[in-house]
């Protein structure tokens, strides 16, 4: 069983030695390991059950960060300049120091600088970066707290590094750059309009189908096991469905009994919502219901971001 703890010492020795540790971001708890030895991102893939066409992101400190592209942008400085430390991954050509393993064979390499201090510290203290996909078995919720991880993925892996709750509880916005444009390839912590204030106009490319490149795309992801249905409104002829939990944001139903109501922030904040989303439908799925209804959220701020995840999450 995973020890789960601060030490960023134990955490580091662990990894130096080709193991794999559970590290806390600002954004969703890490699956960490080596990323420049190819022994030890292998044991990502197999822990995660991760397709080995689906790309890692790679993390290091701001100070560190940009040995690993080959060209870095002038648009990617900009945005590394204001969000990083933060919730946004770049999407760049690849140093030749990144094995293929890591890249899942393309050219480029997703990279990030997580805030969250004791990752940091971790970062400071090693001379290689890490390669981290969220820490969930591949298709399921993302983990927002240590424990989390440990339910899932206690029996494999050494160490989970408990940072406590994740404070932006969404994944990175990921960003990348094709001929000269700036496109977005996942909804995440910060909203488009966040980043068009500061590059301007840029193109959403999510995707829909299984796009090779971002296969975390895949339709079906961040999904419960209890049966998530996505609807645009209230109607009242649903009130009374059977053994039902209703996930809400800014809102209360007379119809439906309080122990059936969860609300993603009852003050209509989005950032609240966001970081309640993977908690609550974990929550929701631990409880037995037979079905969970949810309403989308207005489409401002972090609200496309939710409702991309709960679409994916639906069936
Ligand atoms: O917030 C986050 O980004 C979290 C924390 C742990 O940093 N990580 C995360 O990793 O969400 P993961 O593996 O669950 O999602 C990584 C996404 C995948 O959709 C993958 O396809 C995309 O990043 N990706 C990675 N490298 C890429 C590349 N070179 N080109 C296009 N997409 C890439
Ligand atoms: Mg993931």
């Amino acid at each position: 069983m995973a020890k789960v703890g601060t030490e960023i010492f134990e955490a580091s020795n662990i990894l130096k030695n080709g193991g794999l540790v559970a590290i806390p971001t600002e954004t969703v708890y890490g699956l960490a390991a080596n990323a420049l030895s190819e022994q030890a991102v292998v044991k990502i893939f197999k822990v995660k059950k991760r397709p080995d066409f689906n790309p890692l992101i790679v993390h290091d400190t701001k100070e560190k960060i940009k040995q690993w592209a080959s060209v870095f942008y002038l648009e990617a400085q900009i945005l590394a300049e204001k969000f990083w430390p933060g919730p946004l991954t770049l999407v760049l050509p690849k140093s030749k120091h990144i094995p293929y393993q890591v890249t899942s064979g393309l050219e480029t390499v997703g990279l990030r600088v997580p805030n969250h201090i004791l990752t940091t510290h971790l970062l400071e203290e090693l001379d290689f970066p890490l390669a981290a996909p969220s820490a969930n078995p591949f298709g399921y919720i993302s983990p927002t707290e240590a424990q989390h991880v440990v339910e899932q993925l206690g029996n494999d892996i050494d160490y989970v590094l408990d940072g406590g709750n994740c404070n932006i509880g969404v994944e990175s916005t990921i960003v990348g750059f094709e001929k000269g444009k700036i496109v977005i390839y996942r909804l995440g912590g910060i909203s488009v309009g966040e980043i068009e204030k500061v590059v301007g106009k840029v193109e959403v490319k999510i995707n829909t189908s299984s796009n090779p490149k971002s296969p975390g795309m895949l339709k079906s992801h961040y999904a419960p096991l209890t049966p998530l249905i996505l609807l645009d409104e209230f109607d009242p002829d649903i009130a009374d469905q059977e053994n039902t939990a209703f996930l809400l944001f800014n809102q209360s139903l007379s119809k439906v009994s309080k122990d059936r109501q969860f609300n993603l922030s009852l003050s209509g904040n989005f950032f609240e919502a966001a970081a309640n989303l993977y908690a609550m439908l974990r929550k929701l799925d631990n409880l037995g219901f037979k079905q969970i209804i949810a309403f989308k959220l207005p489409k401002e701020s972090l609200g496309d971001t939710i409702n991309d995840r709960l679409t994916r999450a639906a069936v």
